[in-house]
């Protein structure tokens, strides 16, 4: 339980609570949750075996593992791509974590269940979000925690707050969903978010689909193969592999059952953009019973799940400078961490001091977010899957995971995903956007 508890806590962050919703919003609902959890079955989960196999054969970061497996060719570049991936998604997620950290203390000191109706809510926050030195600072704040914690390299404290953290969650976004789905006019939310509307998919939205599929989950950068790499031999990878992709899934999946019937019930814009569950959630909090505790509780159990995935984005980069490069911990936390923190600046002032300094009509927070999401991940995933698939092979990788008398149920689903559908799915999807048809 350890095990996926932690790997959990890499996987469910702001992809689920934060970005998930918005991103539908923006991509037109019910056809484009579908495509997410298409990406999900075929590349998603194949991917996240591999991961975490490459990881437990090797115990080595994703450098070395490439290197280990396939010594002087240049396989490891997958594992050089996946450090710079972490360094690019830390940069712009220490900037939402910090976002996060100041809806706690609002929702504490009661700014946040007091609305007169539910469009001051979005005012509210987008009046915060330009407030340069309030965002630096908790920006700042999000990144100390962050690499407070991983200099300790702490991995029993993290899994043990997982094991609190998750269910709450859930228990939580229960909560909520209820009190959403009771509203007056929820049910037009319900539509939009699970009626599939294919005429509003394009090349575009499909790709966002699949970027998403490996930000939640955490793939296409060596995060999972740095925790296989912390796995004991006994672990069974498989069962592993379909409870975390389960979960992170249900949470998203909820996530979107909360805000879609709040947004139309409050008459609210779906496609309001990052700041949509920062938006329409305190319009939902006024007015709930024990709405203060609930804004709360829901605030700080979203900053400690950013938390556990910060964790894990800032673990990968470090882990690459101590294994390859003979730092020592502490210097390879703070000198990382303080380079991550400060390319997020531009980042964090992307809402306010320079969101009008736009190149081809996306801020520097939205070019971050969409090379390292949309592309290097998306490209780290496949170029793993050929690995694993072709070039290490399908039969090596069976037997680690078999390694402990484990027997591998869906091994011939596994085997045909990896090696055929998820590179080609990758690559489809990149050429349709690369040479647009419409
Ligand atoms: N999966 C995390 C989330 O959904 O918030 C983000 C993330 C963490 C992406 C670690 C990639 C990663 F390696």
């Amino acid at each position: 339980m350890g095990f996926i508890m932690a790997a959990s806590g890499s996987a469910v962050g702001l992809g689920n609570v934060w970005k998930f919703p918005y991103i539908v919003g923006e991509n037109g609902g019910g056809a484009f949750v579908l495509v997410y959890l298409i990406c999900i079955a075929v590349v998603g989960l194949p991917i996240m075996l591999s991961e975490f196999t490459v990881g437990r054969k090797t115990s080595l970061n994703p450098v070395g593992a490439f290197q280990q497996l396939q010594p002087g060719t240049p396989w490891v570049g997958i594992g050089f791509m996946g450090v710079l991936a972490g360094f690019l998604i830390l940069s712009f997620y220490g900037v939402v974590g910090g976002w996060t950290l100041a809806y706690v203390v609002k929702a504490l000191t009661h700014s946040l269940d007091q609305f007169t109706n539910p469009s001051e809510a979005g005012k509210f926050f987008g009046t915060f979000i330009a407030s340069t030195g309030e965002v630096m600072f908790y920006h700042a704040l999000f990144m100390g925690i962050t690499i407070a914690i991983v200099i300790r390299g702490v991995h029993g404290g993290i899994e043990k707050a997982c094991d609190i953290l998750m269910p709450t969650l859930v228990v939580m976004l229960v909560i909520l969903m209820i009190r959403a789905l009771t509203l007056d006019g929820a049910m037009e939310g319900l539509k939009f978010y699970l009626y599939p509307d294919f005429s509003k998919l394009t090349g575009q939205s499909i790709l966002v689909a699949m970027g998403q599929a490996f930000f939640s989950l955490s793939l296409g950068m060596g995060a999972m193969i740095t925790y296989g790499s912390y796995l004991p031999a006994r672990e069974n990878l498989t069962s592993a592999t379909l409870y975390v992709v389960l979960f992170d899934t249900l949470i998203a999946l909820l996530m979107g059952l909360v805000i879609f019937p709040a947004v139309f019930a409050m008459g609210l814009e779906p496609t309001e953009g990052p700041g949509l569950v920062f938006s329409v959630l305190p319009a939902v909090f006024t007015g709930m019973p024990f709405g203060w505790v609930v804004s709360i509780l829901f605030f700080t159990l979203l900053a400690i799940a950013a938390l556990t995935s910060a964790i894990s984005l800032l673990e990968v980069v470090v882990a690459y400078f101590i294994d390859q490069k003979g730092w020592g911990r502490k210097k390879s936390v703070l000198t990382m961490g303080l380079v991550i923190f400060v390319i997020g600046i531009p980042s964090g002032l992307s809402f306010g001091l320079l969101a009008d300094s736009q190149l081809f009509g996306m801020t520097f927070f939205n070019h971050v977010d969409n090379i390292s999401s949309n592309y290097l991940l998306p490209l780290g995933g496949m170029l793993t899957a050929i690995f694993v698939g072709w070039v290490w092979g399908t039969k090596e990788a069976h037997k680690e995971i078999e390694r402990h008398e484990t027997t591998f149920h869906w091994a011939g689903y596994w085997e045909f995903v990896v090696r055929y559908i998820a590179p080609v799915a990758v690559a489809i999807v990149f050429l349709a956007k690369f040479f647009p048809t419409d």
